[in-house]
């Protein structure tokens, strides 16, 4: 299958975010009140958007936020594929460092890509969340 990576609108990324990150809450709960001030990039294989994260440049930093694969494609190497494209695009942006609030789930897979655990925890939503970074 054929797998690219674009830019898609935050309209786009709803579904999956709603599906695989919130199920139980309503749609908005997903949207984010800076969406349009977002670069958000979705994998497609063919033509089926799969995974999805979005990306917020402010004072030479980028954070990103809402990043999702659909269940079924987890585990298969696109969640890697989107995240070091974001990473290289900001990294081209002469930016000083890329960060996110990471689920405390997810620390060791985003250590793959570089990124360290900062001091800064947090709860929400249920969830426990660290700061995780990469400086450029
Ligand atoms: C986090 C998330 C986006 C990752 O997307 P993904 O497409 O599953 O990512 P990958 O497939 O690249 O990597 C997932 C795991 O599969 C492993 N993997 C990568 N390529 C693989 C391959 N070809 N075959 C088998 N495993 C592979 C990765 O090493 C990683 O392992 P780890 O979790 O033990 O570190 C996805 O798990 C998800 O949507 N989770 C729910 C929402 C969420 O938690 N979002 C992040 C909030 S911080």
């Amino acid at each position: 299958m054929n797998s690219k990576i674009i830019q898609i609108t935050s309209k786009e990324t709803l579904p999956i975010r709603h599906q695989v990150m919130w199920p139980t809450k309503p749609l908005d709960y997903v949207k984010l009140p800076n969406d349009d001030k977002g670069l958000h990039y979705g994998l497609f294989l063919d033509d089926t958007l799969i995974s999805i994260v979005s990306l917020f440049i402010k004072d030479e930093e980028a954070q990103f936020r809402k990043f999702a694969t659909l269940e079924n494609y987890q585990g298969k190497g696109y969640g890697s594929l989107l995240l070091n494209e974001i990473i290289q695009v900001a990294g081209k942006k002469s930016l000083k460092r890329i960060w996110c609030n990471a689920r405390t789930n997810k620390m060791d897979y985003y250590k793959k890509f570089g990124m360290v655990v900062t001091d800064s925890t947090f709860r929400k939503g249920g969830l426990d969340y660290v700061i995780m970074e990469r400086i450029f």
